[in-house]
């Protein structure tokens, strides 16, 4: 990927993290992090950061599912829930770094007993970056962090090798969901993803380009706002 594509601003994304750690705040109740605690055991997926072993996204799962989809940054988990939903023989990993939004994602699994989805409350690339090549069917990355300011776009979770570690996870023929409210975050991914060899499946603008893509709240957010949101299919 050439430095002119980017501005002369070729992101290396090195020990920068596409996001800014935060604790549990004000405000988060004790209860509210036994329950966190409570739920994370039974839903969330804990890895031996020690071990440097592949793993399987089949491993985490009680029974064997009909393929396995990655959704990196879920939020409150609005759009894997409805995925799971939709399609209860297949495996969804939510991964999310904010202790509210893993907590919102926690209780709904509960609510609606879902069977198939299991969540990292961690960096969603370092742990895609474990699986096993060729071993998902499926990514989302649903309206990632913008960083729209230049001297932040090293934060960004598209990058060249980043996508191409995120690519190589993905089987041939599997798909990749992506959305954006940011113009220039969707010119950037969208060469990331050339870059990668993914293929463009679809693009839409202002509607998914597929009715089994679930709204998410950023997606509302944007709308509501009159920001225009591109949504792209990518296939490997
Ligand atoms: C703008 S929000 C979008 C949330 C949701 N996808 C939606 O559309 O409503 C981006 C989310 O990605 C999360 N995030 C950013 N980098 C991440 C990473 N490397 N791994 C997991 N989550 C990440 C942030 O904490 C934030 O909740």
């Amino acid at each position: 990927m050439g430095e002119n594509r980017f501005g002369g601003c070729v992101a290396q994304r090195g020990q920068l993290s596409t996001f800014r750690a935060r604790r549990w705040g004000r405000g988060f109740p004790k209860s509210a992090q036994a329950a966190y605690g409570h739920l994370l055991q039974r839903w969330g997926i804990h890895l031996d950061r020690e071990s440097g072993q592949s793993l399987e996204p089949q491993a985490f799962f009680d029974e064997g599912l009909a393929g396995y989809a990655v959704e990196i940054g879920c939020g409150g988990g609005e759009h894997v829930v409805a995925q799971a939903l939709l399609f209860p023989e297949r495996g969804f990993i939510a991964c999310e770094i904010h202790t509210r939004g893993v907590l919102r994602l926690l209780r709904s699994i509960e609510a609606c007993r879902l069977h198939n989805v299991r969540v990292y409350a961690g960096d969603g690339l370092g742990l895609v970056s474990r699986f096993v090549p060729a071993s998902i069917d499926g990514l989302f990355t649903l309206f990632p962090d913008p960083w729209p300011k230049r001297r932040h776009y090293g934060r960004r979770l598209f990058q060249p090798d980043t996508v191409g570690v995120l690519a190589g996870a993905l089987r041939a023929g599997a798909c990749w969901r992506f959305a954006t409210d940011c113009s220039s975050y969707a010119a950037w991914a969208h060469a990331c993803l050339r870059d990668s060899s993914m293929r463009l499946v679809s693009e839409g603008m202002g509607v998914p380009p597929r009715v089994d893509w679930p709204v998410t709240r950023y997606q509302c957010k944007a709308q509501r706002a009159g920001r225009e949101v591109v949504f792209s299919i990518w296939q490997r």
